[in-house]
């Protein structure tokens, strides 16, 4: 019955939970690498040097044109194979995960760039602050400002997605609920465990997301 089922799973709650950590740490990486190259990617799109725009949209369209679970395996067995080097799963996972997201930032820091008001470069440039600078301390921060809840968006995104490295063998949320499930010759009680966690954790961030914008709203 149902107590011998709960009997059966209880030492391994503990075990699944813990993978919380895993797919926190590999949704935070990405997020961040992807954030600092889609800043990079932003920054080429709007300039005015054709090779440099060029390249940061074929990067992007490739990124979102393919499945993620696909440049994943490219990066886990595929490179590896070809160019006869080794890659750790996680390596591969917060790599990939990197990679992908940064051609999502992009866009969204793109966009935000492109909403702070002409008048704020124009001034920058009549005051002679050199390119780079008026980008990082002047532009940049307002945009990330502006474009703060949709960078949440992005990373519940890459929390939910990050269930997908379960395919390299990443001992995350969902492939230890996949182990625990065949150990005990049952899906259901494993699977609602780790159902619930991810549902948590999106209602979290979610809630954080809301908080923040609320914050801003406030500050403006
Ligand atoms: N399911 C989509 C895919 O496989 C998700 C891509 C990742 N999305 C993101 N915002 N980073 O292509």
């Amino acid at each position: 019955g149902m107590i011998d089922v709960f009997n059966q799973l209880k030492p391994s709650i503990p075990y699944i939970l813990n993978g919380v950590w895993v797919t926190l740490q590999i949704a935070f990486f990405s997020a961040l690498f992807g954030f600092i190259l889609g800043i990079i990617l932003a920054i080429f799109k709007i300039s005015k040097l054709k090779a440099l725009s060029l390249f940061a949209r074929f990067y992007t369209s490739i990124f979102r044109g393919t499945p993620l679970i696909m440049q994943l395996s490219l990066v886990y067995l595929a490179l590896p194979q070809l160019f006869h080097f080794d890659i750790e799963p996680l390596t591969a996972a917060i790599i990939t995960f990197s990679l992908n997201s940064a051609a999502y930032m992009s866009e969204i820091i793109r966009s935000g760039l492109n909403a702070v008001d002409k008048g704020q470069y124009e001034a920058g440039k009549a005051l002679g602050v050199p390119y780079g600078k008026l980008m990082l301390d002047i532009i940049l921060p307002q945009a990330i400002k502006n474009i703060l809840p949709a960078l949440m968006n992005e990373f519940i995104t890459l929390t939910k997605e990050s269930a997908i490295v379960s395919t390299i063998a990443v001992t995350d949320l969902m492939r230890r609920a996949e182990i625990v499930s065949a150990n005990m010759y049952m899906y259901f009680p494993p699977m609602i465990v780790a159902f619930i966690v991810y549902y948590c954790l999106t209602m979290i961030l979610t809630f954080i997301g809301s908080l923040i914008e609320r914050r801003l709203g406030r500050s403006d």
